[in-house]
């Protein structure tokens, strides 16, 4: 073996799993609004103009992000899911938007969205219908990728729904290679995974090569108990799933449902902790004309948006789990740790956790800088491996921080100076 391949084998030994699609997309994890937890199959414009899915919808959550900072935070797609068209192809064999909902049709609403800087998502399904019953893709996968392109579309979610297992991977290769050949950047975002887990183990070499994100498990839905069974999922599946993850290539545990119904402050900033701990897609599915301005800032707290988005793109994973705390931890760039204690315990009040009993503390060794980011922002300065800093969580509320090691050099070097 020459110097050379030893080298080249060495270095795909450190390298991720497989190579992302290369189509230069999500090499962060993307950020945007998708409809569907919040508004759902709903199509009656005419008792309920202001939440069916219509044009006039993405048209005004397109201007709210703009004018509520979300743009600025970092949120760019503006995402159609299910039930847009029209129950009919055109004459052509084209998809076409539902011609009362969507009047001006979707290339217009592009336009739009593109007049104030987004980015234009739409739905589609690898099957014969969608799951809503609306036209399936099957038997017209390149058709349907240069409609999409035609448009001028940015991002495409393919649901799994009415096909046969076994040519799921099938069809997803081919909408992939669909779109790649139209010339236009569309970001793929996959269910491919979650339609085969039931009949076998998922290859996610093949996912990861075709897709820029893929779920893995149950549609969310805006409820704790719905949270907590998509962290339970991620960490039972975590040896197979994290290593898949990387820029180009993300695993989605769905969409954002903070700022609606169902959870309490404290199981927000869980699940915003812990999405960005994944690494996941940050999609929120929530009324952007009427959010709580508490949910608003923890949606765009920069800080936590940082984590998301570290250029590492690593994705986190659970480390330990005791006493009813589940301790989950993400590797960032410049060997920092971004470290999430979630308490579990449903029942009295705030617990604490030690901090010292994190896996990943070691990196305190001889010492560490850290701060905490929620349940509020505060710089809790340098810390050692012994330090017998005790953190306190709500019931199903979540402390997160960073960790960032003061290596023994600069250790030395900083003594030297102050003495
Ligand atoms: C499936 C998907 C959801 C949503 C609906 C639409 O359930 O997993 O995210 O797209 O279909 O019908």
């Amino acid at each position: 073996m020459s110097k050379m391949q030893l080298l080249l084998g060495l270095l795909s030994l450190l390298s991720p799993a497989a190579e992302a699609l290369d189509n230069g997309l999500a090499l962060k994890p993307t950020m945007g609004w998708l409809h569907w937890e919040r508004f759902m199959c709903n199509t009656d414009c005419d008792t309920d103009p202001d939440n069916c899915i219509s044009e006039r919808l993405y048209m005004q959550m397109a201007d709210m992000m703009v004018k509520e900072g979300w743009k600025e935070a970092g949120y760019e797609y503006v995402c159609i899911d299910d039930c847009w068209p029209s129950h009919e192809r055109d004459a052509q064999g084209r998809l076409q938007a539902d011609p009362k909902r969507f009047p001006g049709g979707i290339k217009k609403l592009a336009d739009y969205v593109h007049s104030k800087g987004l980015k234009l998502g739409i739905y589609a399904d690898v099957g014969e219908k969608t799951c809503a019953g609306y036209p399936g893709s099957l038997g017209y996968y390149e058709t349907d990728a240069q409609t999409f392109a035609d448009w001028d579309v940015d991002l495409l979610k393919f649901d799994g729904c009415n096909l046969k297992w076994t040519l799921l991977g099938d069809g997803y290769i081919k909408m992939s290679k669909a779109l790649n050949k139209t010339g236009r950047s569309i970001l793929y975002s996959c269910e491919w995974p979650l339609y085969e887990w039931p009949f076998h183990t998922p290859n996610y070499t093949a996912i990861r090569e075709t897709c820029n994100h893929w779920r893995n498990f149950n549609d969310v839905f805006d409820s704790w108990i719905s949270i907590k069974s998509i962290l339970d999922w991620t960490a039972s599946y975590q040896d197979i799933t994290v290593p898949s993850a990387g820029p180009g290539g993300w695993n989605d545990p769905d969409m954002l449902v903070i700022g609606n119904f169902g959870l309490s402050h404290d199981q927000q900033e869980s699940q915003m902790a812990l999405w960005a701990i994944m690494a996941a897609p940050l999609l929120m599915s929530n009324d952007l004309r009427d959010i709580c301005p508490r949910s608003k800032e923890l949606l765009q707290n920069r800080r936590i948006i940082e984590i998301s988005q570290d250029p590492l793109g690593k994705q986190g994973y659970r480390s330990a789990k005791r006493n009813s705390f589940e301790v989950w931890e993400r590797p960032l760039s410049k060997n920092r740790l971004a470290v999430a204690m979630l308490n579990l315990q449903e029942i009295g009040g705030p617990r604490g956790f030690a901090i010292s009993g994190v896996p990943g503390w070691k990196v305190c060794d001889p010492q560490c800088n850290v701060t905490l980011i929620l349940p509020q922002y505060e710089e809790m300065g340098v810390q050692t491996k012994e330090s017998k800093l005790i953190l306190k969580v709500n019931p199903s509320g979540t402390a997160l921080l960073t960790v960032t090691p003061i290596s023994k050099d600069f250790g030395r070097l900083h003594w030297k100076d102050t003495n």
